[in-house]
């Protein structure tokens, strides 16, 4: 008797040891929910995975890179079978990915690009052609003139990337002498303040500003506020990024002239699908369309096109793909 109960203890042991590895478990490690944009990332990848029936763990650093750290070592302990990483500071992203590495957990690098790191996987868009996109719309509609750049903190590889795509488009410009950079910095934080802060400084210097670049809507706001207080607002083209609801209230208004809206949904259906087939042991290689290098390594990868929202576009662009609802910008 004492045998067969034996047996049939190791037998349920065997059959939960089983039933862990039939649901994926995959961590999901997250700059900020601060910004809209990432409600949406993180509810969109979570809806996947479960309807694929794996689970996810989120953790929200709150632009922490040490707390990053400690989550994703939280994460790694737990054994969790895939890890996707919004890094806050990609050099310390590399150290979870290296510490992920070792114990054989994969590590999908999502939006933002961790370099020199044997990630597994990217998922973004193409940043670089998201900043030509800016620069390209607002030196169509102002082909001369000065203009402020705002990027993002260096900690984070999409602000260079932004950087390499304005200047893609404006470094002839300013070769001729058509367009003049009278302000240009990379801030430490992609919050408003920052962006006002930046802003602010130009405009007490006494610059004559055309056109603003900002690497995202909440840079933009904060610039659009020092505007204000200098009676420009609506007079100086402003060119943002994510389609958070106040920066396409501000492209009604007229004081925001576009965003550059990413499929987030898209970004984050793929994201998921590539964590659950690393999780089940498959490639994930016929999903990718790239191979990126990161300095470390060719990294396979999904890069997704971002799109222009401006004020003729609006209901073609976020509103038709349910990314914003009309009421929300109207209301
Ligand atoms: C960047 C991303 C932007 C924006 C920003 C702020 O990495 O490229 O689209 O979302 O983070 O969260």
């Amino acid at each position: 008797m004492k045998q067969i109960k034996f047996f049939f203890s190791i037998l349920m042991v065997f059959l939960l040891l089983a039933g862990c590895k039939q649901k994926p478990e995959i961590g999901f490690l997250m700059d900020t929910i601060a910004r809209e944009r990432w409600i949406k990332d993180r509810d969109a990848f979570v809806e996947k995975v479960e309807e694929q029936k794996g689970t996810v763990i989120v953790k929200v650093a709150e632009s922490d890179p040490d707390v990053q750290f400690k989550q994703a070592l939280e994460l790694i302990n737990r054994d969790v079978d895939v890890l996707v990483i919004i890094p806050v500071d990609m050099v310390v992203a590399a150290g979870i990915v290296k510490m992920a590495k070792n114990k054989n957990i994969p590590v999908i690098s999502y939006d933002r690009l961790i370099r020199d790191s044997d990630i597994d996987f990217f998922v973004s868009t193409d940043n670089i052609t998201v900043g030509e996109e800016q620069a390209r719309f607002l030196t169509t509609v102002s082909p001369t003139g000065n203009y402020v750049l705002i990027g993002g903190p260096t900690i984070d590889n999409n602000s260079y990337q932004l950087y390499l795509g304005w200047m893609n488009i404006l470094q002839p410009m300013v070769d001729k002498g058509d367009i003049n950079i009278v302000g240009s910095k990379f801030v430490d934080r992609w919050e408003p303040q920052d962006g006002y802060t930046m802003m602010k400084e130009v405009l007490e210097k006494g610059e004559t500003v055309d056109a603003v670049i900002a690497g995202n809507d909440a840079l933009a706001g904060g610039a659009i506020q020092a505007l204000e207080e200098y009676e420009l607002a609506g007079k100086v083209l402003v060119a943002g990024q994510d389609a958070d609801i106040t920066a396409i209230r501000n492209i009604i208004l007229g004081t925001q002239t576009i965003t550059v809206y990413k499929p987030i949904e898209s970004m984050a259906y793929n994201a998921a699908d590539v964590a659950i087939k690393i999780a089940k042991g498959k490639k994930p290689s016929d999903n990718m369309s790239f191979t990126i290098n990161n300095g470390h390594r060719l990294v396979p990868s999904i890069l997704l096109d971002g799109q222009v929202v401006n004020k003729q576009n609006i209901r073609m662009t976020v509103i038709s793909e349910g990314f914003v609802a009309e009421q929300e910008i109207f209301e």
